[in-house]
């Protein structure tokens, strides 16, 4: 610490150069909570949450057993009065009523944003880049923005 204080700044710049490589790969299993985080319920068995950002400012976010994630996913509870405008709008944000449940088994491919409220059955499937605006039906795979489902996990079309 005294070191960090007293050192030049092409010295910090140096040490933050050489330390970054193992910033960024912290950085890729850091789970981040915006919001009251009593409000986050991750079941122990949850597999993997990775870079996962979770907003807990209007609801409860719960995440069931074997859940797992892929990298940049977002679960979203916080929102704003949009039929107020200005500073207003700013500070209107409910503290309930958008709460985010994945059901046991669900995958979370890469960059999948889910807006509460929302309930993802189990099982179910979020392909890579998807945005969620809803409820998923369990053992379905949904893709796109909005996601729609596009196959039961069995491969058997809808
Ligand atoms: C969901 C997933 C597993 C489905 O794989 P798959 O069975 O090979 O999917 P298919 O190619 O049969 O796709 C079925 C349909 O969904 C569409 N689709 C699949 N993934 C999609 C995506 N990410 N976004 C939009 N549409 C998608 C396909 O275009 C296809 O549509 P069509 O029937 O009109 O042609 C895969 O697409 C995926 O997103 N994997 C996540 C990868 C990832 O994030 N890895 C990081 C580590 S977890």
């Amino acid at each position: 610490m005294a070191l960090l204080k007293t050192a030049k700044k092409n010295e910090l710049a140096a040490m933050a150069k050489l330390l970054m490589p193992f910033i960024a790969q912290a950085e890729l299993g850091q789970l981040r909570i915006w919001g009251d985080s009593s409000r986050l319920h991750l079941e122990r068995a949850t597999i993997s949450v990775n870079d996962l950002l979770v907003n807990t400012r209007s609801g409860h976010v719960t995440v069931e057993a074997d859940c797992f994630f892929g990298h940049r996913c977002m679960l979203l509870t916080g929102t704003h009065d949009y039929t107020k405008t200005g500073r207003e709008r700013l500070l209107a944000v409910p503290d309930s009523g958008r709460d985010i449940h994945l059901k046991q088994g669900v995958w979370l491919g890469s960059d999948v944003t889910v807006l509460g409220p929302a309930v993802i059955g189990e099982n179910a499937v979020i392909a890579a880049g998807s945005l969620v605006t809803g409820d998923v039906p369990a053992n379905t795979i949904v893709a796109g923005r909005p996601a729609k489902p596009v196959k039961k996990i069995d491969g058997t079309a809808l």
